[in-house]
């Protein structure tokens, strides 16, 4: 164990874990989308988790800063907030948020990030970018909404750690890059398991299980956490 300062809070730490994990286990929320505890190597894309660390000149990203003895972290200073607010914004240009017609309406990650950080769920004044995809794709099980999608590669994480298999992957490129199943086709042509799980870390809504199984995967609530911010 180490001590570390998280905004004046002294905090017993695991040395070698990550900031931000560290700090939302102490209750202290740090915004962030692609996070999940079980990647070794965070892939630190959605660029929403900066804070500024004593000594390091530039904010750096806390899922892929180590905990290490006397480090003193800030969460909240001007720079680090500019930094997650410009990464808030341009993903939300991106990510066409209609809340009356979402799932997740209560739950949604991207709702809870944007009262965090204090600004609208719209990307103003960045340009909303218009994107040539579907706006709903069958994927048998599953139905996806690539405009709710914010590309943060949990699903695909999590199907390849429980199955071994890459089953869900990346396709297409630039502003044209969706979720889809490696190969095409619909998943239950596909060795999946039907675990739910998938759906289950999308902090979005874009990936929903349809009908009773989707109610079922979605109280298997332990893959969420520790994404939530206090209210
Ligand atoms: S339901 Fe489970 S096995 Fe099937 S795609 Fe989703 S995570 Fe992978
Ligand atoms: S479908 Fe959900 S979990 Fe998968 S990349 Fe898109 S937003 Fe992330
Ligand atoms: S959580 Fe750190 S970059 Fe996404």
């Amino acid at each position: 164990m180490v001590t570390i300062v998280v905004d004046t809070k002294e905090i017993q730490a695991d040395d070698g874990k990550s900031v931000l994990q560290t700090c939302l286990e102490h209750g202290i929320f740090i915004p962030n989308l692609c996070f999940m505890k079980s990647r070794e190597h965070p892939h630190a894309s959605c660029r929403l988790c900066f804070v500024e660390i004593y000594g390091i000149d530039q904010p750096v990203t806390s899922c892929t800063e180590r905990v290490r003895e006397g480090l003193v972290v800030l969460t909240a200073t001007a720079r680090a907030r500019r930094l997650q607010q410009a990464a808030f914004k341009l993903l939300m240009s991106a990510h066409h948020c209609r809340p009356k017609a979402c799932p997740v309406r209560g739950g949604c990650q991207l709702i809870r990030i944007a009262r965090h950080l204090k600004v609208g769920l719209n990307s103003q004044p960045l340009e909303r970018l218009e994107r040539a995809i579907d706006e709903e794709v069958d994927l048998g099980l599953f139905t996806y909404y690539p405009f709710r999608c914010v590309l943060c590669g949990r699903c695909v994480h999590v199907c390849r750690q429980r199955t071994g298999h890459n089953l869900l992957t990346f396709a297409g490129r630039g502003l044209k890059t969706v979720v889809a199943l490696f190969g095409g086709g619909d998943l239950a042509a596909a060795p999946c398991r039907h675990c739910g799980a998938c759906a289950t870390v999308c902090p979005t809504g874009a990936l929903v299980l349809k009908g009773e199984q989707g109610r079922a995967a979605s109280a298997d609530s332990s893959l969420r956490a520790p994404q939530i911010p206090p209210r």
